[in-house]
C-alpha cells in the first residue's frame, strides 16, 4: 500500500515537471487530488485496512497530498510568471519605429478665397454677417425691389420650397436682414451658399457661393464704391490690377454696374484666362436703391450706401486657372491638394 502511494506521488511529480500551461496543471490536480482523484481513492479505501495500518497510511496520504498540493502551487506561480513574461515580450512596443504618416488636409479653394476676402474686408473695418439659406421670398425678392412678375422670380430659375419660401438665389437678402436689425453706419460682407435651378456644366452649378457687401452711411457715393472695389481687387488679385465699371441693371441698386478687373494673368493684353479680352468680369454692384432703404426704415434723404456681390467660384477659377467648375465639387484630393 505504501509503495503504491509513493508510486502515485512519483508519477504525479513527473507529470507536474512536464507541464507547459495552467490548464494542464489543473488537470493534474484534479487527476490526483480531486474528489475522484487517485490519492483520494486511496483515502476512501482506508476502511478496508487493518486498524493499526489505518493511521500510518492516512498520515502518509495526507503528507503526499500536502506535498503535491504545494508543488502544484509553486508551479502555478512559476508558470504564471513565464506566461506574463512571454506576453510582455509579444506585446512589446518599439517606440523607435516611425509612426504611420498622418495626412494633413488643406483648406478647400472656395474656403480659401472666402477667408482671404474676409481678411481684406475685416482690415477695412467691415463685419461679417450671416443669413439663412432657406429664405423667405419676401427677403430674396420683394424687399430687394423685385416684385412679383419680375423675371428673376421665374420658377425655372429659383428653387421654391413653397410660394413664400425659396432657397436663396443670391446673398443680397442678407443686406435687408442687416438693415432691418442695425442702424447705420453699416459695413458688412456676407459669404454664403446660394442656389439656382441650373444644370451642372463647366461654368454652372445649382449650388455655388457668393460674397455680398453692403455699406450704409451718410454721404456714401459711387466714388466710395469704386475706391473700395479697387482696393479689394488689388489686395485679392495683385497690386497691378485695374478695375472698370460697365453700366448694368439690378433691381435693388440705382445706378447699377458690373465691374471688371484687368486680367491678372496677362495684365490686360489678352490670354486664355481672359479669353483674349484683357478683362475679367468680377461682380455686380451699385448704389442701394431708395426703395430698398425705405423698406428697411432707413431714410434715403439722410443715408445712402453701396452694395456689391460676386461669385466665389468665379474668383477661385480665375485666380487658380481652373477651367471646369465641377473640379471644385468632386472632392478629388489630388486636385484639392494643389491649393
Ligand atoms: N445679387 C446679384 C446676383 O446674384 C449680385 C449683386 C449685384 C449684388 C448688385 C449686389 C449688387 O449687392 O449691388 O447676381
Amino acid at each position: 500500500m505504501e509503495e503504491s502511494i509513493i508510486q502515485i506521488k512519483e508519477k504525479a511529480k513527473e507529470e507536474i515537471a512536464k507541464v507547459e500551461d495552467l490548464k494542464q496543471l489543473d488537470e493534474i490536480r484534479v487527476k490526483y487530488l480531486g474528489k475522484k482523484g487517485e490519492l483520494t481513492a486511496v483515502l476512501k479505501g482506508i476502511g478496508s485496512l487493518a486498524p493499526e495500518e489505518r493511521p500510518i497510511i492516512g498520515e502518509l496520504v495526507n503528507k503526499v497530498r500536502d506535498e503535491l498540493d504545494e508543488l502544484i502551487k509553486q508551479n502555478v506561480n512559476i508558470l504564471s510568471k513565464k506566461i506574463l513574461i512571454e506576453k510582455m515580450k509579444k506585446e512589446k512596443i518599439d517606440v523607435t519605429i516611425p509612426s504611420k504618416k498622418q495626412e494633413i488636409g488643406t483648406l478647400h479653394p472656395i474656403n480659401k478665397i472666402i477667408k482671404e476676402v474676409e481678411e481684406i474686408f475685416l482690415g477695412m473695418g467691415y463685419c461679417i454677417a450671416d443669413g439663412p439659406e432657406v429664405e423667405k421670398a419676401i427677403y430674396n425678392f420683394d424687399k430687394l425691389n423685385t416684385p412679383i412678375g419680375h423675371p428673376a422670380r421665374d420658377l425655372q430659375d429659383t428653387f421654391y420650397i413653397n410660394e413664400d419660401i425659396v432657397l436663396r438665389s443670391q446673398t443680397s437678402p442678407v443686406q435687408v436682414r442687416v438693415m432691418e436689425e442695425q442702424k447705420p453706419p453699416i459695413k458688412i460682407i456676407c459669404p454664403g451658399k446660394v442656389y439656382r435651378s441650373d444644370s451642372v456644366d463647366a461654368t454652372h452649378s445649382p449650388v455655388f457661393h457668393q460674397i455680398e457687401g453692403l455699406v450704409i452711411d451718410k454721404d456714401v457715393s459711387m466714388a466710395d464704391l469704386k475706391g473700395t472695389l479697387e482696393m479689394f481687387a488689388k489686395k485679392c488679385l495683385g497690386e497691378k490690377t485695374r478695375i472698370r465699371f460697365r453700366p448694368h441693371h439690378f433691381p435693388f441698386t440705382e445706378p447699377s454696374a458690373e465691374a471688371d478687373v484687368s486680367c491678372f494673368v496677362c495684365g490686360g493684353k489678352g490670354c486664355k484666362v481672359c479669353k483674349g479680352e484683357g478683362w475679367i468680369e468680377l461682380l455686380g454692384c451699385g448704389m442701394v436703391h431708395p426703395n430698398v432703404l425705405r423698406g428697411c426704415k432707413i431714410n434715403p434723404d439722410e443715408y445712402s450706401g453701396f452694395a456689391f456681390g460676386f461669385g466665389v467660384e468665379r474668383i477661385a477659377m480665375a485666380k487658380y486657372g481652373i477651367d471646369d467648375m465641377r473640379l471644385l465639387y468632386e472632392n478629388d484630393v489630388r486636385f484639392l491638394k494643389q491649393f
